[in-house]
């Protein structure tokens, strides 16, 4: 959460730094800010709300070769002008941009900054005045800098600057993203190379506790004990044109869109002209070694590792657990003599994951990463990674990562089952072309699913989705999908699970949007949704061909029975679109979400 972005070079650094927040604002957007370094010294402009109202308020007269900035997602201290970064310190000397938390940041104000005012309730603010204090010491910037680490506890990506000197960002990161985008005369620091594309594709990564000094020609990269470490620079594998929204109004729908695309790059990057799949050695015999899986996962993340446990265990016949990562390791266990640990993250950076990963590691178990981005944290940390290969996924809301990290659990599956020579009956690649032509039957869907939304949705506070088996799985994810983008209050229930008190909720009119693409369950399905008409619910039915009655108010083209949930999240995730875009919501970029969620 929180986006950072530093410039150091030539030009004029206000463009690159606010359209690099611009970038960055899915990490965060309640308030934000820049420092520009110039003769005058630091010019600062901070605001309250999102990098547009920065823009306005930026005075295109200041120029400067150098700054940072800082788009916030609020932990410490409401979303304010105060509390927004860049922090100074009490002098003016230093200015920072902070990503994080400072867990002993408490500590630190009682035991060395008792005489300091504060201007803000930021624990960000505790680190620039405490580099000042060290400062004041040994009037060495580069040492205060390194000490203020060392003493740091939590998460953090920092970039500092010191008004005495306009050669040098000081940098430096733990736990929290951050890369070094190299160019020719100058260099850039970002959260995430999305941010700094345009300027470069060549980054460095920076690994947790190292200080690095960022000159307009020169990159060192130092430990905390001052050696200096090598690194080569890597491509950023990122489209300019999948980071842009091209035609559409909103990213999410763009996401939608891309689904099938998605489905088919998975095909094409998991198997070889033969059509072998094509995973790693080294996957398959961690894969034939575990005798239990656990997925650890958030959100829609979490959503995807109850699909994949289904299809683990139906196809590769692994038992597996699916937990959510933030209560892992509270609630954590018994675990088994060979467990596998797979994490599924979109970002890759998901902080409650990490956590969970660093356990695990220290126990001496093997990890997975199941992401959409092979260098984030998740990924470097584990052992094996599989990429979704979804494309960079910019809308707040989880749609693309969700079917692909689906498809992806579905090859390790059948990978899986075919390294212990287990028969299958169906090719996964050709069902998961046709999952692909279905998706883009449903998005061609698109008024049909609107008029719906209007039909069920338009004016209530409330909503339920109702399932059994995988449809219970996936009218999790719809109901989250629709709080989330609208802010209708949403659930997903089991359908067996009603009458065990949910139903007390129902009255006249409540929406109901019931799954029915379960050829075992659906006739009980049926039997609930007859259950909450009857106590008045405004209930439709989202059903498969072949599987379909005639009220039914929506019928999927019919997939493989273990990937139903492929096709019967994309009517809801369209839906839950049309219900935020109805209620004036803004789509990409709910309220009091961030798209990366790098805390805990
Ligand atoms: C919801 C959504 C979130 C994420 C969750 C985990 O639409 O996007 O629930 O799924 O924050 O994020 P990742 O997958 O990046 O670990």
């Amino acid at each position: 959460m929180c986006g950072i972005v530093g410039y150091i070079g030539q030009q004029d650094s206000k463009e690159v730094l606010l359209n690099g927040l611009a970038k960055l604002e899915y990490r965060g957007y309640d308030s934000a800010g820049i420092a520009l370094l110039n003769e005058d010294g630091i010019n600062l402009f901070k605001v309250k709300g999102r990098i547009a109202t920065l823009r306005e308020s930026v005075d295109a007269g200041v120029h400067a070769t150098m700054g940072i900035g800082h788009t916030r997602w609020a932990t410490h201290g409401e979303p304010s002008e105060e509390n927004a970064h860049p922090h100074q310190s009490t002098s003016g000397r230093f200015t920072l941009v902070h990503n994080g938390v400072i867990e002993n940041y408490q500590d630190i104000k009682k035991e060395y900054l008792q005489d300091v005012v504060f201007r803000s309730e930021t624990d960000t603010e505790v680190v620039v005045q405490l580099i000042e204090k060290l400062f004041e010491k040994n009037q060495d910037t580069l040492v205060s800098f390194r000490q203020a680490m060392e003493m740091l506890e939590g998460s953090y990506a920092i970039a500092l600057i010191d008004n005495e000197d306009s050669d040098t960002l000081y940098v430096s990161k733990n736990k929290s993203p951050l890369l070094v985008g190299l160019g020719e005369g100058f260099n850039v620091v970002a959260s995430d190379a999305m941010a700094t594309l345009k300027e470069t594709d060549q980054y460095l990564e920076i690994h947790d506790k190292e200080i690095v000094i960022v000159k307009r020609d020169a990159v060192t990269i130092q430990k905390l004990d001052g050696s200096v470490v090598e690194r080569n620079p890597y491509t950023a594998q990122i489209d300019a044109s999948d980071i842009e929204k091209g035609t559409y109004e909103h990213f999410m729908l763009k996401e939608i869109d891309e689904q099938p695309i998605v489905m088919r790059k998975i095909i094409k990057e998991y198997q070889d002209e033969a059509g072998e799949l094509t995973l790693d050695e080294d996957i398959r015999a961690a894969m034939k070694a575990a005798d239990r899986i656990y997925i650890i996962a958030a959100g829609t993340s979490y959503h995807a590792g109850l699909v994949g446990k289904n299809l683990i265990e139906k196809v590769a016949g692994i038992p597996v657990e699916v937990h959510v990562s933030s209560e892992f390791s509270y609630n954590m266990p018994l675990l088994s003599e060979k467990p596998l640990f797979i994490f599924i993250s979109q970002s890759g950076e998901t902080a409650d994951s990490r956590a969970v990963l660093v356990k695990i590691k220290e126990m001496g178990h093997p990890a997975l990463t199941v992401t959409n981005v092979p260098g984030s944290t998740l990924s470097r940390e584990a052992d094996y990674t599989l990429h979704l290969h979804a494309g960079p996924e910019i809308a707040v809301a989880s749609t693309k990562a969700y079917t692909a990290q689906i498809a992806v659990l579905a090859i390790l599956a059948v990978d899986t089952a075919k390294v212990k020579g287990i028969e299958l009956d169906f090719d996964l690649m050709q069902e998961l072309a046709i999952v692909a032509n279905g998706i883009d039957a449903l998005t061609g869907q698109k008024e049909e699913l609107e008029s719906l939304t209007r039909d069920y949705l338009e004016t209530t506070r409330n909503a339920f989705f109702l399932g059994r088996s995988l449809d219970y799985y996936v009218s999790l994810e719809g109901a989250l999908k629709l709080k989330e983008i609208s802010y209708i209050q949403a659930e997903g229930f089991a359908g067996g699970e009603l009458k065990h008190g949910t139903i007390a909720l129902i009255e006249k009119g409540t929406p109901v949007i019931a799954l029915a693409t379960q050829a075992n369950v659906n006739y009980s399905i049926r039997g609930n949704v007859q259950e909450v008409v009857a106590r008045g619910a405004n209930a439709m039915i989202i059903s498969m061909k072949g599987l379909e009655q005639d009220d039914d108010a929506f019928v999927l083209p019919a997939v493989h029975e273990l990937l139903t949930p492929l096709m019967s999240v994309v009517p809801l995730q369209i839906i839950a679109y049309y219900a935020a875009l109805h209620r004036g919501a803004d789509v990409d970029k709910p309220r009091n979400l961030a798209k990366s969620v790098t805390v805990e």
